[in-house]
Formats: C-alpha cells, structure tokens, sequence
C-alpha cells in the first residue's frame, strides 16, 4: 500500500469510529485487510481501496472498519469493577432509586457480550432484592457481527475459561457440542443495539452507571475527550463511569473525576455524593 492510500484509509478509519491507525501499524492494516480485499472480488489491498473510492461502497467501508477493531474481551474483566458493583452500586441504587425502582446500566463498547453478561450474572444473584424492579443493560457497540454474536451468547471453552467463575458456569451455561450456551434468562436481561460512540448518545436515555472500557485507548485525546463529554449528558448526576484499568479521564476532560475508591471509576465532576460513597469533588 503506498503512503498516498495508507493515508486514505487512516483518515477512513479515523472518521468513521475515530480509531488512530499510525504508520508503524501499516502491517496490521494490511493484514487484516487483505481477506477483506478477497472477500470484496479484488485482488489485492490497492484494488480494494481504488473501489472504494471509485464507488463509496458503505459494504467495503463496514468491513474495513470491522475487520480493524479489536475486539478482545473476557467475563469479569479486571475483577474489581464487578465487585464494586455488586457490593456497592447495586445496593446503593437499591436504597437511591426505591421510589422510581428503576436502575439503567450501559455497556458502551460489549464486543462479544462478555461484560454485560457479567452484570446480568451479577443482577440474576440479585433477583430477590431486585424483586418488582426494572433493571436495564444496554450494552452498545460499533460492530454489527460482533453484536450478532454477542446476542447470540454462545461461547468457546476458551471464552468461559477466562474469567468465567465455575459456580456461574455451570448455573448459567450449556455445553453443545464446541460451544458453551447462555441460559435465555441471561441472555434476555441484556438489550443489545448498534451505537457509535462517534455519536451522541442522548437518545438512548439516562444512565445510572456506564461502562465504556477498554475502547477510549484506541482514539486520539480530542476524540476520547468528545466521547467522554457527551457521556456527562447521558450519566445520572450521582451516577458513575467505569473505564478500562489502562485508560483515565485526567487531561481528556473536567467533567468527569476520578473517584478515590476504585481505580478505573468516575463521577461528575462537583456533583452530587455518588454511588461509591467515598467520591472525591
Ligand atoms: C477491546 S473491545 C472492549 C470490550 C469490553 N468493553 C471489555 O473491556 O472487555 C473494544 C470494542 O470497542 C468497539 N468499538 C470500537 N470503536 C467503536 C466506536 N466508535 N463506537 C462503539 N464501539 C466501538 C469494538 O468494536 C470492540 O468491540
């Protein structure tokens, strides 16, 4: 690929879901989108990219986009965050929000299902208390196979063995074959949908508590400080982010401020006490 299509497709990149390609990662780029080239009827990258811009085809632009997204992902992801949820959010919702009985959780980058399913396993342990409760998981993201397979929730035995406590394996999975099926009751406590995080996020409601991790680090500082404003919009004002553990909101942007309890978790700058009680302004 020559400088003057590397070019092209970065800035393809870079607009359409806002991932930051450098030139050291021309390699990957090529890799990954040489099977796209084959499955488009072109021979090479180059053919691939002189269609796209003799047609504007949306089909190669979302396979371009796709096939460069990682989309790495495991159960109980870091640990920490779940258990701040289920210790302290959930019973801290359950005493905020008695009278609405409502608690709304967004999942804005799911990939395979992994982390929202990880709530819903939480929020199943949780039913008796939850009881008489509407208990939404949104769980958000740009790529529509991925989110196909997501609500598919089926996973391979390298999937469940990442992550996956047992007790929860074997309460809530089916072994078929290769694969290991989510129960229907779990699988129905998540709303899956197509949601870029380019776009602003207001018509998908207020939220009590997002996670939006280990998705930031593929921008640039003015992207994730775009992504993360429009977010204030849409968290409830005591409510909390969660990030991925390599990614933070100081220097991107004021609005949102760590909190001191747990790394990785945000609330609104100056707002109200949030959910994890030791929040600092
Ligand atoms: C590495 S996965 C993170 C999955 C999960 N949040 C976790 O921490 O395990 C990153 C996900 O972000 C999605 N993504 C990338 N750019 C996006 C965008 N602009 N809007 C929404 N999702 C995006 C990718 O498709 C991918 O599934």
């Amino acid at each position: 690929m020559d400088p003057e299509q590397f070019e092209y497709v970065r800035s393809l990149l870079l607009e359409r879901s806002g991932l930051v390609v450098t030139p050291e990662k021309m390699y990957l780029l090529e890799t990954r989108l040489f099977p796209v080239a084959r499955r488009h009827g072109c021979k090479t990258i180059e053919d691939l990219i002189k269609r796209y811009r003799e047609h504007q085809s949306e089909a190669i632009a979302v396979d371009i986009s796709e096939a460069m997204n990682t989309h790495e992902s495991l159960f109980f992801r870091d640990n920490a965050p779940f258990e701040l949820f289920k210790k302290t959010i959930v019973p801290e919702l359950l005493k905020r929000r008695v009278n609405k009985k409502k608690i709304r959780v967004w999942c804005a980058a799911c990939s395979s299902g992994q982390e929202p399913y990880s709530l819903a396993m939480i929020l199943d342990d949780l039913s008796a208390e939850l009881a008489g409760w509407q208990v939404d998981i949104i769980a958000t993201d740009i790529s529509h196979s991925v989110l196909e397979r997501a609500a598919e929730g089926a996973f391979t035995q390298f999937e469940v063995q990442r992550g996956l406590p047992v007790q929860y394996l074997v309460k809530h999975f089916t072994q078929e074959h290769e694969t290991w099926r989510l129960s229907s009751r779990i699988r129905e406590r998540v709303k899956f949908q197509h949601f870029n995080l380019l776009s602003d996020p207001r018509a998908l409601g207020k939220f009590d508590v997002i996670f939006c991790r280990n998705v930031l680090i593929y921008f640039d500082l003015a992207t994730k400080g775009q992504v993360m404003d429009r977010m204030v919009n849409v968290l409830a004002g005591d409510g909390v982010l969660f990030l991925g553990s390599s990614e933070s909101t100081i220097g991107i942007t004021a609005k949102f401020w760590p909190v001191v309890a747990g790394r990785g978790v945000y609330k609104h700058t100056g707002g109200a006490p949030c959910l994890v009680e030791n929040g600092a302004p």
